[in-house]
């Protein structure tokens, strides 16, 4: 229900001859119905993961994905998250299209973040981990390290579907490290740091986002 709400919103920011990325998740799969149905037709469209792809073909929008690499800018990305806090500090990758949604998402001109009320938070993390891409083969390495360092507790993603640790469109692993209290911005940086590590799911640069909000009254609130 919200998340159609902001999804629709959203398409409005649309506009002919746009390159718009495409995030991933649930609110950011409304967004793309919702441009299917309702947005200009001649856009380009660079998807931040397999699934978002594959649902941008199913809408009938197949013929206007292209490959980052084919495209020189990013108008507008438009992207759901788990956590938002009041100085647009994001934590997302709960769905573990956190690389490619960093690499768009920053890249972009505009970016516009989707999300229920109930997402924002007064720190990250308030709720969930904060994933961490790894290089699988380092996997153990970067969680022993990161524990070490930081405190906390990282655990290998596992793959809900079958035995063993899930698998990013990437072909990494991922960790979902629980730290032991609120962590700062600067944290994105560091982690980075530690050989292995490919990124996270801390979003710290992009506090110009404008962040679509759908309160649980059904009504809309812009950030
Ligand atoms: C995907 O890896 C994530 O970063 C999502 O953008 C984030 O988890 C939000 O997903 P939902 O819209 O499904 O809550």
């Amino acid at each position: 229900m919200g998340k159609a709400l902001v999804a629709r919103e959203a398409v409005k920011y649309i506009k002919s001859g746009m390159v718009v990325g495409l995030g991933s998740g649930t609110t950011a799969r409304e967004f793309i119905k919702a441009l299917g149905e309702l947005g200009p037709r001649d856009v380009a469209l660079v998807a931040t993961s397999v699934d978002s792809e594959l649902l941008a073909v199913e809408v009938g929008l197949g013929d206007r994905l292209r490959p980052l690499w084919a495209v020189d800018r990013i108008d507008i990305a438009v992207d759901g998250a788990d956590e938002v806090t009041e100085e647009k500090i994001l934590l997302k990758g709960r769905g573990g299209a956190l690389l490619r949604e960093k690499v768009v998402d920053y890249m972009a001109e505009r970016f516009l973040v989707l999300i229920e009320e109930h997402k924002l938070v007064q720190h990250i993390p308030a709720r969930n981990p904060i994933p961490i891409e790894v290089v699988p083969w380092a996997w153990r390495s970067v969680a022993r390290a990161v524990e070490a360092k930081f405190g906390g507790t990282a655990k290998l993603r596992q793959d809900g579907a079958k035995l063993g640790p899930a698998l990013t469109d990437n072909g990494n692993y991922l960790l979902d490290w629980t730290p032991p209290g609120p962590v700062e911005p600067s944290l994105e940086e560091e982690l980075k740091l530690i050989p292995g590590v490919v990124e996270n799911g801390i979003f710290s640069k992009r506090r110009d986002a404008t962040v679509l909000v759908a309160r649980g009254d059904g009504t809309l609130k812009v950030l």
